[in-house]
């Protein structure tokens, strides 16, 4: 059942009713729309969108890695990529050029390609038949689209209308940690600072960081094209653009897509996202307040249960989570777990995770493997 051919009736039901939840109003003609997008293909026709960038190349490996019954693979980017082959399977798979017309009898896409080609494209997808799950950040506030880290609330993805927004990478990192502890102990307010890998600004930026360490290594003038100031043997007090309040648009997301994804509306969070010159792996180091008393042991007990999530504390022995190990793992990882000392009912930890993965291509398969249970 597919939304082409609907007549829009316009009446009114409450999502509330329909799923028992609190969810935005939706008319009938959006209902169809939904009972359309969740009977998936067990077998679908998938499209990358940006297939050629950072992460797009991390979700062909991670369809391939966890099995995901692909029934097709569409691998789409720019003119300048057309032809291109890709490894998927053993197999070469060429790139096509993403067209308007190019989500014709697809059933899946994952879109990686910016902000700006998922507003003109993803609808234009959901109008061909096709469920969305975006990586940019185009739709994550929109009340419409559910926003899941399937660890967290994957219970959402029931009630998309043909777009599934994956979470800014830096906030689905701390939430992996975050969440447990909030269900445990209730969060009120963090205080955290990012330490932010390059691939997180793409392909481009991995290349900057190389150049620029083979320019100072070889005593030759640093170019720089993406980084405002030289990332090698740097960090950058900048991610994203500043807003009139001295915080940076990626500083805000943890506060906003953190309310979202935990349906949390009182949640407080002060950020500051810092870009270090490391390939991949993102680390936050977070100070939490919560309702309740909270231990470091007890804070542990509840991490080391937490789905997606590795324990490494032992400080004795100069173990906790670093990036460069945290490179190509599913799961994110947690340490440096001790009280806060400034803060009431606070604890103080240290998580790391694979952004390219878990910020990313990882988290948008697993809702692609949560929509095959729909
Ligand atoms: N990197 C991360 O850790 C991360 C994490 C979470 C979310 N995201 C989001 O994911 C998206 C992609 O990030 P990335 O790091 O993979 O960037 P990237 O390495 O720069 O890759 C961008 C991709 O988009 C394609 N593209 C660019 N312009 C296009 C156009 N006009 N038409 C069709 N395709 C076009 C590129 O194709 P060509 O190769 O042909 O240019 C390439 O495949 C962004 O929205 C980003 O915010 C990234």
């Amino acid at each position: 059942m597919r939304q082409r051919g609907w007549q829009r009736p316009g009446k009114k039901v409450s999502c509330a009713q329909l799923l028992g939840e609190v969810r935005p109003p939706i008319d009938t003609w959006e209902l169809a729309v939904m009972i359309g997008h969740h009977l998936m293909n067990q077998t679908p026709h998938i499209a990358i969108v940006g297939a050629t960038g950072a992460v797009g190349i991390e979700m062909i490996k991670t369809l391939e890695q966890r099995r995901f019954p692909v029934g097709q693979l569409t691998l789409l980017a720019s003119a300048r990529s057309v032809g291109k082959a890709l490894q998927f399977k053993g197999t070469e798979v060429t790139v096509k050029e993403l067209t308007k017309g190019a989500f014709a009898g697809i059933d899946l896409a994952l879109f990686s390609a910016g902000g700006s080609i998922s507003k003109e494209f993803a609808p234009l997808a959901v109008q061909a038949g096709c469920v969305v799950v975006d990586n940019s950040s185009a739709f994550r506030m929109d009340a419409a689209v559910p926003l899941v880290v399937p660890e967290v609330n994957a219970a959402d993805v029931q009630w998309h209308r043909g777009i599934i927004a994956n979470p800014n990478c830096t906030t689905a990192i701390t939430l992996m940690a975050l969440y447990p502890l909030h269900a445990a102990f209730g969060c009120q307010r963090i205080f955290a600072s990012s330490y932010q890998a390059v691939s997180g600004t793409g392909a481009k930026a991995i290349a900057e960081l190389e150049r620029q360490v083979d320019e100072i290594v070889h005593g030759r003038p640093v170019t720089r094209e993406v980084y405002p100031h030289q990332i090698a043997f740097n960090v950058l007090p900048q991610v994203d653009s500043f807003l009139p309040t001295g915080y940076t648009k990626e500083e805000m997301k943890m506060e906003n897509e953190g309310r979202k994804i935990m349906h949390h509306p009182g949640f407080r969070a002060s950020v500051t996202c810092v870009r270090v010159p490391v390939y991949r792996a993102h680390s936050i180091a977070v100070s939490a307040e919560f309702d309740k008393p909270i231990t470091a042991a007890s804070a542990r007990a509840v991490l080391e249960q937490a789905p997606g999530l590795k324990v490494v504390d032992n400080p004795a022995q100069a173990q906790y989570p670093l990036p460069l190990y945290q490179t190509g793992q599913y799961n994110c990882a947690v340490g440096r777990i001790r009280q806060d000392c400034a803060l009431d009912n606070g604890l103080c930890f240290w998580v790391s995770g694979d952004q390219l993965l878990k910020g990313a291509a990882l988290n948008a398969v697993q809702i692609a493997e949560e929509l095959l249970k729909l």
